[in-house]
């Protein structure tokens, strides 16, 4: 019986929301046979979503540059209301609006005990890490739904303190399922302290994301570089300094003129594979951002690299980028001993003290990346606005449970 609906990849540039059953506390297949572990799921609940937003990591899969296959469901950006618990589930409960960190994880592996819970061991049988509605990611239904499973709900939930409170800042909540994490993770693991100088390339939700984190880790200048005038305006309207790169200028002349010389103390990547070169209308060209960085990055800083990169794209540039192998000049960072972090962003390590400057009133993330809530159903015009570029972060509010700005 369909009594959820979800959004679907229906082939390159083509998303559809379609009829799906509603959620059961069970494992999926993948993960069941993959790994030999019981399909039923006491440990899970089913939440009602009460935001789930739209992500550039989503984009990759749409535009047909990954391998996820017609038919997939997407969604790994999820916030929502418990409507009902495993008999394993202690400690939230009916009623608790929680936020669901897009990794998901088991709490009970080496790397969970270790808090690196972006690549769970028990999750995935076909690598480390998991996430919902994402190819190669444990076959877990996506998020853009109206309902959705989560599995070990007592370990992966964030569970926010007041319902009215959590109501009322939802469009800045609903960024700690993913980029508001993954931005401050970009900064952090770059290094990013009191005074530095930071470059982060891309002014999509996740460079602004990690461009506003640099602030609240206490960077003296931001700059942000990107080729889309919209979102450089849009880094802009919180005091970042911008660099476009459709200009073709140097970028460390650029960052000279705003800084006084031609490095800076920490970078992030918010482009990842899908990275254009420098100049108007210039090509895909994968490692521009690495190397960008490599160059403009003092010795001895820190390159923050949540921007994702494949082990497989179809719709690669040459051979060699088709398996994820692009033209990085790793002489350079190492000639500098440069530090590279890469991966999922471990949400759960940030979430919590994220939600809490949220509900101090203390980080404005909603702002920051301009987000805008659309219907369910309008989710296939939120995809191609976002994929032309649009400075917005799309929210899907599928049962009209965000309060009017
Ligand atoms: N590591 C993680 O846990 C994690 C989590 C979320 C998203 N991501 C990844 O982060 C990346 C950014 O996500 P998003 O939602 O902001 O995507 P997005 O596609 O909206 O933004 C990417 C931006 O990069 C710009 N760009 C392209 N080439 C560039 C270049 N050479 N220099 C500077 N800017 C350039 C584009 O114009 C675009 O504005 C994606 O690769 C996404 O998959 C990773
Ligand atoms: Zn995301
Ligand atoms: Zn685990």
């Amino acid at each position: 019986m369909a009594d959820n609906r979800v959004v679907v990849y229906k082939g390159p540039g083509k998303v559809a929301v379609e009829d799906i059953d509603y959620p059961k506390l069970e494992l999926p297949d993948d993960v069941v046979t993959g790994l030999g572990i019981k399909k039923a799921a006491p440990h899970a609940v089913v939440l009602r979503l009460v935001t789930t937003n739209i992500c550039g990591s989503d984009q990759h899969m749409v535009r047909g540059r990954t391998t996820a296959p017609v038919g997939q469901t997407l969604g790994h950006e999820i916030t929502g209301e418990v409507v009902e618990v495993g008999d394993d589930v202690l400690f939230v409960k009916p009623g608790d609006i929680c936020s669901v960190p897009f990794n998901i994880a088991c709490g009970r592996c080496r790397m969970c005990n270790e808090g690196k819970t972006g690549i769970c061991l028990n999750v995935n049988p076909a690598r480390a890490g998991a996430a919902y509605g994402y190819v190669d990611m444990g076959g877990w239904l996506g998020g853009q739904a109206e309902y959705v499973m989560v599995p070990f709900a007592d370990f992966n939930l964030l569970r926010f303190p007041d319902r009215d409170a959590a109501l009322a800042k939802i469009l800045d909540l609903t960024m700690l399922s993913d980029i508001f994490p993954t931005g401050y993770h970009g900064a952090y693991t770059a290094g990013v302290t009191t005074g530095s100088t930071v470059y982060v390339a891309g002014a999509g939700p996740v460079g602004l994301a990690a461009a506003y984190s640099a602030q609240l880790l206490g960077a003296s200048v931001v700059i942000v570089g990107d080729m889309n005038a919209d979102r450089l305006a849009q880094a802009g309207s919180f005091g970042c300094e911008t660099v476009d790169l459709s200009s073709g200028g140097d970028l460390a002349d650029m960052i000279a003129d705003i800084v006084g010389e031609p490095e800076v103390d920490a970078a992030v990547d918010a482009v990842g594979f899908e990275a254009r070169g420098h100049g108007a209308g210039a090509a895909e060209a994968p490692a521009t951002v690495l190397n960008d960085m490599m160059s403009v990055a003092r010795a001895g800083a820190g390159l923050g690299i949540p921007g994702l990169y494949v082990t497989g794209d179809p719709g690669a540039v040459d051979d060699n980028a088709k398996v994820g192998q692009i033209g990085v000049r790793l002489g350079l960072g190492w000639a500098k001993s440069h530090t590279f972090a890469t991966g999922q962003c471990p949400v759960k390590r940030y979430n919590r003290q994220l939600m809490n400057l949220i509900l101090a009133d203390r980080a404005h993330i909603a702002q920051a990346v301009n987000a805008v809530t659309i219907s369910l159903d309008d989710a296939p015009r939120g995809y191609q606005e976002f994929d032309q570029g649009a400075a917005k972060k799309y929210v899907i509010d599928p049962h009209g449970m965000v309060p009017a700005a």
